[in-house]
């Protein structure tokens, strides 16, 4: 059984999360998704999710191709998930070509980059609905 994971906020659900996800599923048999606390978020990432991690979260484990989610709460907690988790492939969007090669060398997991669905993110819809934060 292959195990995949990825990471990221999906806040406002849309079709480029679908897309991520089931492009990211479709690599294994079980898709682990690290998503982003309140917290980590804020303090780190510089913005203010719509939902809330556990709205979020309730979203994403109502997508099919989603089998397990566990908070992401830091930068540097990747390659522990990858080894408590047993994880073979992680998955990210092409706009972070290149940044978590590293954890090829580091933990032995397989880097896969999916094409990023065009024209559409959370900021973009946060932005429609009036919200200030990005
Ligand atoms: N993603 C994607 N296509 C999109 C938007 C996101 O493939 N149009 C992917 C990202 O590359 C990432 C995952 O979905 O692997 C989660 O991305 P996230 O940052 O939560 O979504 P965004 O819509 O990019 O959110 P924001 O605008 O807040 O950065």
């Amino acid at each position: 059984m292959k195990r995949v994971i990825t990471y990221g906020t999906f806040d406002l659900l849309h079709y480029g999360h679908i897309n991520l996800l089931k492009q990211a599923k479709a690599f294994g048999d079980f898709l682990i998704v690290g998503l982003s606390t309140d917290a980590f978020n804020e303090q780190e990432k510089g913005k203010h999710s719509f939902f809330s991690y556990e709205m979020r979260k309730d979203l994403l484990s109502s997508i099919r191709y989603v089998d397990l989610i566990i908070p992401e709460e830091n930068w540097e907690q990747k390659a522990d998930d990858i080894r408590r988790y047993e994880a073979d492939i992680f998955v990210m969007g092409d706009d972070w070509e290149g940044k978590f090669d590293y954890l090829e060398q580091e933990t032995g997991v397989k880097v896969i980059y999916v094409p990023r669905t065009p024209e559409i993110s959370s900021t973009q819809i946060r932005e429609m609905l009036g919200t200030k934060d990005s």
